[in-house]
């Protein structure tokens, strides 16, 4: 049966009965917002690429956690920059960090919101790649070790969930081994299961200052013509023990989004980053596109190819204007 007894338009009719069918919502409690959290006392500098992002220092984090908290976010995830990089990454493992400082400055002050950390290393080694660099490579197995190290390090200061980013092969494994030999058998895991080399990264590395000084991330994150290779990545975590996964980017990588959906029945998250923000803000400011339309047509989006909850930079503004 056919037009004229179909007509889909009947359901189309009004926002009533539009807003009964409607397959697709959001919520606060979706949207977890990231956070760069810098050395020193009241600062607050400005991103120039991500318009309403800065770098804060915790005093000025803490409030910023505080309004997440009152806006019904799923949370936030930390991402540090420390007073010194070395070839070490020794600031992205130390108790006294400055993730692991800010982690305990928000928990203490807002034992309510859920704390992520981003867990890797190109914010704190001075070359700005994800691990120990040998033979101009990034290592993967000793890097494993460093990764271990800051994922307890931030459990130990209160992290709810520990995210790593890195890219590198058995860091899952390496990290729930870490966690539950210091007691934090239930810390979950937010891998970054497929995690592309994406230009739309660029923004990030102004403000996390974590662009790499010679060659680029190819070798370790994935390639983006590749989709039955970002299952496999899926796959290999949550063998390994991942709690849940991510896709990252996300606009451009919604089949990948949707094919892990298909596939594995745990909760999935996908990054839209920064690019991505920065992309839409740039038109709105020009006049080209309306704000409130695009980031809600793009968050739905990402939440219909079947991802249960967004890492974006919108997660305030969207939290705000969602009934
Ligand atoms: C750290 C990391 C990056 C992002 C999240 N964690 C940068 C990178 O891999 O170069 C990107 C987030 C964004 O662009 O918003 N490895």
């Amino acid at each position: 049966m056919a037009f004229p007894v179909q007509r889909l338009r009947r359901l189309r009719s009004g926002e009533p009965i539009r807003r009964l069918v409607r397959e697709t919502q959001l919520a606060p409690s979706q949207f977890i917002l990231p956070l760069f959290v810098c050395p020193g006392e009241g600062v607050r500098r400005e991103i120039g690429s991500m318009p309403g992002h800065a770098q804060l220092s915790i005093d000025n984090v803490v409030p910023e956690c505080e309004e997440c908290l009152a806006l019904g976010l799923g949370g936030v995830i930390l991402f540090g920059i420390p007073e010194h990089k070395d070839e070490m990454a020794s600031g992205a493992y130390a108790d006294d960090g400055i993730t692991q400082r800010a982690v305990r400055a928000i928990k203490k002050a807002h034992p309510k919101l859920l704390v992520m950390t981003d867990v890797c290393n190109c914010e704190y080694t001075s070359h700005g790649h994800c691990g120990f660099i040998k033979d101009g490579d990034v290592d993967n197995d000793i890097t494993l070790e460093w990764l271990a190290k800051t994922a307890v390090s931030h459990a130990r200061a209160g992290a709810d969930v520990v995210a790593p980013s890195d890219m590198m092969d058995g860091r899952v494994a390496a990290i729930r081994k870490g966690l539950d030999a210091a007691g934090f058998s239930n810390t979950p895991i937010l891998s970054y299961a497929a995690k592309y080399s994406s230009v739309f990264y660029s923004p990030f590395r102004d403000a996390a200052e974590s662009a790499p000084q010679f060659g680029d991330r190819r070798s370790y994150q994935m390639d983006p013509t590749n989709s039955r290779e970002a299952m496999r990545e899926i796959e290999l975590d949550l063998e390994e023990g991942a709690d849940m996964i991510m896709v990252k980017p996300a606009l451009a990588y919604l089949d990948i989004i949707h094919e892990a959906r298909r596939r594995f029945d745990v909760p999935i998250g996908a990054y839209h980053v920064s690019g991505e923000y920065s992309m839409v803000m740039a038109a709105v400011e020009k006049g080209w596109l309306d704000l409130e339309r695009t980031m809600f047509e793009v968050l739905t989006s990402i939440r219909r190819a079947g991802a249960d909850f967004i890492l974006t930079y919108f997660s305030k503004i969207a939290a705000d204007l969602l009934p």
